[in-house]
């Protein structure tokens, strides 16, 4: 079976985990520092800071906003329940928001609706690394928390995505664009957050008492970090040389659809994911028994309003999309032959008859 995703881990990977251990130095210590450095230089961001997990970046994040019980953070539907996590870790109130289908990231108009004199931050992720209208919801004039847990690598334009929130985060868990097994960072411009994310993300041997966390990065992981953000280039270039072949299979089948991002947009792929015109049960299956593990990625279930006990049809594009698509393997560790092998499952993909729900998105 080929899974669905796997990290791609090399002899440089190995040897700089291994210098750390032979150092003896594991905690946090210069590796971290070179980490933060290196991911703040390519985001365009000037102060970081290495997490144990993109989950401790979103939290130190709303802290750092001063967000409180009984503020309001609008937030995408159609997201990872760790945003919600962080939001309940701090009592602010979810307001949660559908998606706009183009691009699978908060739809600007949506939140617009949304906005009330509670309203605190935006929570702007970019759904599989295809970049949201982060822009348009920036111009509402409140502050953005960009996570870029999915996106690291994708282009809006001539920026980086992490480029344009006034807090960023990224993950670094084992299945995204760069693997440390658990890990995350948050970057800013801003010197006061900067300097207080600092200071709340350890607690010991401080002059004065107050809440502080153990959200630091180990060095062994941070060495790791260093090793596989030097590919990144590379994984993201194998990455839509993979999405171009899979699209190419799937050419003559007009009635699958798939997401490349908007014009300018330059995705890294960190999903390639379709919807035909059946429910993802079937095409799961159907690559099941083609030896392809392909999931669906947030199954209706896992939408954030139905866990929160919301109408869903006040949610009715996220709803749709989370009935229909699918996600097939897409990674750099991928053999010729898995991708071959991939194609042709693509190439063959049944194609039901007009009688069934046509595409998600029209
Ligand atoms: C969009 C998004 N944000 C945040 C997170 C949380 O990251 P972590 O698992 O490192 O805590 C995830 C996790 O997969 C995610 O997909």
């Amino acid at each position: 079976m080929i899974s669905h995703n796997q990290p791609f881990i090399d002899s440089k990977d190995l040897a700089a985990v291994q210098s750390v251990l032979q150092g003896r130095w594991i905690a946090e210590g210069k590796w971290a520092r070179k980490f933060e450095k290196a991911i703040s230089k390519y985001l365009h961001q000037k102060y970081a800071q290495c997490t144990s997990s993109g989950t401790a970046a979103l939290h130190l994040a709303l802290l750092a906003l001063k967000i409180k019980k009984g503020d309001e953070v609008i937030c995408s539907t159609y997201a990872c329940t760790a945003l919600l996590n962080a939001l309940h870790y701090v009592g602010a109130k979810p307001v949660l928001a559908d998606i706009d289908g183009k691009t699978l990231g908060l739809s600007p108009v949506t939140v617009k609706k949304r906005i009330s004199r509670k309203t605190k931050a935006i929570l702007v992720h970019h759904a599989f690394g295809i970049p949201a209208d982060i822009q348009k919801i920036q111009a509402l004039g409140i502050p953005v928390i960009e996570d870029i847990a999915q996106a690291l690598g994708s282009r809006r334009g001539s920026r980086p995505l992490g480029s344009f929130g006034d807090l960023t985060i990224c993950s670094f868990f084992a299945t995204k664009m760069i693997a440390t097994g658990y890990g995350g960072m948050i970057l800013t411009k801003n010197r006061a957050w900067g300097e207080k994310i600092r200071d709340l993300c350890q607690y010991d041997r401080r002059r004065d008492y107050k809440v502080r966390y153990n959200y630091a990065l180990s060095d062994i992981h941070a060495a790791l970090g260093m090793s596989q953000f030097q590919k990144l280039t590379k994984f993201v270039a194998r990455r839509r040389q993979i999405a171009a072949r899979y699209l190419r299979a799937l050419a003559q089948n007009s009635s699958i659809q798939t997401w490349i991002g908007r014009k300018g947009d330059k995705p890294n792929f960190y999903r390639f994911i379709l919807a035909g015109r059946r429910k993802y049960a079937h095409d799961v299956n159907y690559f099941k028994r083609k030896g392809i593990q392909a999931i669906s990625p947030i199954e209706p279930y896992q939408l954030l309003h139905r866990y929160l006990g919301l109408n869903p049809r006040n949610f009715p594009v996220a709803e749709a999309v989370a009935q229909y698509v699918v996600s097939v393997p897409i990674y750099p560790a991928m053999s010729q032959n898995q991708i071959r092998k991939v194609c042709q499952a693509l190439q063959n993909l049944p194609v039901p008859g007009p009688s069934c729900t046509p595409g998600v998105v029209s």
